[in-house]
């Protein structure tokens, strides 16, 4: 029983831990990467973006993969 209760309590723990990790995540991606008018988001779709910035906003995209929105309140 208490085995059973101990592996509750730290499944939850760790999920929680992850979906604040996530959150982290997407809400550093959402401002670094597409908020704004000169976001790499931007600069991608306008054809002004480097060849670095572009390689930059992909792997933010593929960051993204997977990863479950936050539940709203
Ligand atoms: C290309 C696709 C996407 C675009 C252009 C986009 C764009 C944006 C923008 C402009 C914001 C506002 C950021 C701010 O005001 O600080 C935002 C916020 C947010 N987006 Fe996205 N988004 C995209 C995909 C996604 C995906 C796939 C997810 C979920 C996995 C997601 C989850 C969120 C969340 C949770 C916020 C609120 C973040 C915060 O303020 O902390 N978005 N997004």
């Amino acid at each position: 029983m208490r085995v059973t209760l101990c592996f509750i309590g730290l499944s939850l723990a760790i999920g929680s831990m992850s979906a604040f990790a996530n959150e982290k995540v997407i809400s550093t991606i959402m401002k670094n990467g597409f908020k704004g008018d000169d976001s790499p988001l931007a600069k991608v779709l306008d054809g002004e973006a480097s060849e670095k910035e572009a390689k930059d906003l992909a792997k933010m995209m593929h960051q993204l993969d997977g990863i479950e929105a936050p539940k709203g309140d």
